[in-house]
């Protein structure tokens, strides 16, 4: 096995990958077409549904494309032409799905959110309820990546129960990383990547959706092509293949990074994770750092924190510096707020969150910030 040189990622994804999920990408060259190929993408798909518990009344689309395109696929294959999507939005990826949207014409109703702030359920509530003729989804992201900020999924859900709205969930850097039951929580569509908590490589989108849900776009005439969920689906279902080039090495390596999380166990994996940021999180308080989220609402695997008032703080400076030494941060810019991120997701441990914090504080006492 190759030995690769670790770097710890603390920016939002990609993230850390183990040596054997890296290793897992060097197999013999292979047609995609072939069986072999075909029973691979099926184990995957399988094995991305039980991750979200979706066996009973889900499948899984699985794309060649970052995270985006899996969140482009659903906002503008399944709202009927007739019909609203109601946009929940909190921060950057809520801010994407209404550019997707006014791309592709598809109809929104928007409740915007301060970033950094809780969605207002009584609003979501409302506007549900005024618009109930007309809304016939709610989109929503589950930890919008942009702050660290967790939004209340089964509470939306419930809601979007009670008004008789199909759901869209952005679980991009929350899938493998938290506890999403589709099933219990009544999830139409739940949008991830392979890049994030389930610890693989970039370049596959996928879509865990209710069958029946999905059969029903059949209806909605068609706004795109490469993206459109049902195509995609039939095709994977009856020939057991992407639909387009898949990107095969990637599949390889979703595959070992789904063995390992089942290894881990799903349990131990989300304790893992909010482990490292508990350690974070003491520490950032420790130096008198600031968060950007009141920790009620933090996610957990996403920290941002307000940059230093010091003058002499730069953060290009210290991210260099942290780069330097095997660690990768990540800005943040909120409205006039500038933060930076750390996140905790990925094959990362809590003494690499331990050995990081060391080296961040001693940059900071060094240039006198703290
Ligand atoms: C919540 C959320 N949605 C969407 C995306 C976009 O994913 P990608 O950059 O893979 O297209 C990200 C990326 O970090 C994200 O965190």
């Amino acid at each position: 096995m190759n030995q690769v040189k670790r770097n710890i990622l603390l920016n939002p994804g990609p993230a850390t990958t183990t040596d054997t999920v890296k290793n897992a990408m060097v197999v013999a060259d292979i047609c995609p077409r072939e069986l072999e190929f075909g029973e691979l993408t099926l184990s995957v798909r399988n094995d991305l549904i039980r991750v979200a518990h979706g066996e009973k009344n889900h499948t899984c689309v699985m794309l060649t494309s970052s995270g985006t395109g899996g969140v482009e696929a659903c906002l503008t294959s399944v709202v009927p032409h007739t019909k609203k999507v109601l946009l929940l939005i909190n921060g950057a990826y809520g801010e994407r799905m209404q550019k997707i949207c006014d791309a592709y014409r598809v109809e929104h109703i928007d409740y915007n959110q301060e970033w950094g702030l809780p969605l207002d359920l009584n609003e979501v509530e409302s506007l549900l309820k005024k618009n109930q003729s007309e809304v016939s989804h709610i989109a929503f992201i589950h930890h919008e990546t942009t702050v660290g900020i967790l939004n209340p999924l089964s509470e939306i859900s419930a809601l979007a129960g009670k008004y008789n709205v199909e759901t869209i969930v952005d679980a991009m850097s929350s899938f493998a990383g938290m506890k999403i039951d589709v099933e219990k929580d009544n999830i139409h569509y739940l949008v991830s990547s392979s890049n994030k908590c389930i610890q693989a490589m970039a370049g596959i989108s996928f879509i865990i959706t209710n069958k029946q849900s999905l059969l029903k776009t059949k209806e909605v005439a068609p706004r795109n092509f490469y993206f459109n969920l049902l195509d995609n689906h039939l095709y994977l279902e009856k020939n057991k293949q992407f639909r387009f080039t898949p990107p095969v090495q990637t599949v390889y390596a979703l595959r070992q990074a789904l063995n390992e999380y089942f290894e881990e166990g799903a349990e131990n994996r989300f304790a893992r994770y909010a482990a490292m940021y508990e350690i974070m999180r003491k520490k950032v308080l420790e130096l008198g750092l600031t968060f950007l989220v009141e920790e009620k609402h933090h996610a957990k695997l996403l920290t941002a924190i307000h940059d230093p008032k010091s003058p002499a703080y730069s953060f290009d400076e210290m991210h260099d510096y942290l780069y330097e030494r095997g660690f990768t941060i990540y800005p943040g810019k909120v409205g006039n707020i500038n933060t930076f991120r750390l996140s905790n997701i990925g094959a990362i441990y809590p003494k690499d969150i331990e050995d990081f914090l060391v080296v961040f504080e001693t940059y900071l006492r060094l240039k006198k910030i703290i």
